[in-house]
């Protein structure tokens, strides 16, 4: 079992990362501190494949669940929760368990914030995207008609527990979509994550492992992200506006894919860095089945869904670009016709 240990401003949580640790779980019960009142949320897919095992580990907890997909990640589901945890007695001692993806881990986590003040609150990440990215880093919260992600918390697990066999029943679009954040975490900051050799399911521990220290680096310098967590964000700019545009049509991961070499382009277009990382980033996304283009999808309404983001302040661009690989970098006032020549070469 590999431990990675995370400091943040509410104190220090472990990450623990193992082959079988969810099946062992009742050995570890008592360092896990998992003894005490322990409530399992999951969503309906995710419940017979892991939530009823991991009940029966852990003295019958009770288990709670939502409907499974992002259009659930909203107030209504939070709201049916709290109904759940008074019916099941849960109180300001009670740990409750998100296990599921990213959805769940985003929707338990704001009803651990904030049911009673905040309870003690552990993911189970069970999707690529959430080991690697969704479940480090404390920002939970939820969806409102206007906006995704608008209403939320910082809320840290007391621990987070990955255990990478549960991706053996993932399908290949969820792992597919879960590669293109290892690819951001690889083009950040370790080179090591490209390589198609690790990125194969047999290999998945090392491979999550990798691709959470990334994540782990960049929250523990700048947990509430006033500089560096921005870093985070790279391909999202574009991603998110494809996401928007198409009503989340598009899955997460494969708005990012594509976003990961609109931003390659816009780096080589704007003399940050050469062709061949461009290149580099097609043949990566190639590999592993991600988009390379935005289809039939306009370059001028995906600019104005992009001019909207929050992140934009004052309606001033704002990119994070690539200065040469694991060279992350910051970059305001990108000409609007530079972004339009990219989004239009990648029209396909
Ligand atoms: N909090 C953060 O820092 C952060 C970061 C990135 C993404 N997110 C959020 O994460 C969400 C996306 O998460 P996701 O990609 O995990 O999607 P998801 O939670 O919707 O899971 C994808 C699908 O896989 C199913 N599933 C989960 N585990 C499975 C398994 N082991 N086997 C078979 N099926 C399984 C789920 O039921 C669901 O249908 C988005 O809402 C996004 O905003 C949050
Ligand atoms: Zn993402």
């Amino acid at each position: 079992m590999d431990r990675i240990s995370v400091n943040t401003p509410d104190g220090q949580y472990d990450i623990l990362i193992g082959s079988g640790l969810l099946v062992d779980i009742a050995q570890h019960k008592d360092n896990f501190e998992l003894n005490g009142h322990v409530v399992i949320a999951t969503d309906n897919t995710v419940k017979p494949l892991f939530a009823d095992a991991l009940s029966h580990a852990l003295n019958d907890a009770p288990i709670l669940t939502m409907l499974e997909g992002e259009q659930h990640k909203n107030l209504d589901t939070v709201r049916h929760f709290y109904d759940q945890l008074i019916e099941v007695k849960a109180d300001r001692h009670t740990t409750l368990i998100a296990l599921g993806g990213g959805v769940v881990g985003d929707t338990v986590g704001f009803v651990a914030a904030t049911y009673m003040r905040g309870i003690h609150f552990v993911q189970i990440p069970t999707t690529l995207l959430a080991m690697v990215d969704s479940s480090v880093g404390g920002k939970v919260g939820v969806d409102i008609p206007q906006g995704k992600n608008l209403i939320g918390a910082f809320k840290q697990p007391t621990m987070v527990i990955i255990d990478p066999n549960v991706l053996a029943t993932l399908p290949a679009n969820q792992w597919r979509a879960g590669m293109a954040e290892v690819i951001k975490h690889g083009l950040l900051a370790d080179t090591a994550l490209l390589n198609p050799e690790l990125q194969v399911l047999e290999r998945a521990t090392e491979l999550v492992r990798r691709a959470v220290q990334v994540k782990v680096n960049v929250v523990e310098e700048d947990p509430y992200e006033h500089n560096i967590r921005a870093y985070l964000n790279l391909g999202h700019t574009f991603g998110h506006a494809i996401e928007q545009v198409t009503h989340y049509a598009w899955l997460h991961g494969d708005a990012v894919g594509v976003g990961l070499l609109a931003m390659a382009k816009l780096s080589y277009e704007m003399k940050l860095c050469d062709e061949k990382l461009v290149t580099h980033i097609d043949d990566l996304l190639k590999s592993v089945g991600l988009p390379r283009s935005i289809g039939d999808l306009d370059p001028e309404t995906l600019y104005n869904a992009m001019s909207t983001d929050k992140k934009w302040q004052g309606g001033q661009s704002r990119f994070v670009l690539l200065n040469g690989m694991n060279q992350p970098m910051i970059v305001k006032n990108v000409p609007k016709e530079s972004v339009l020549k990219v989004l239009h070469e990648l029209k396909g």
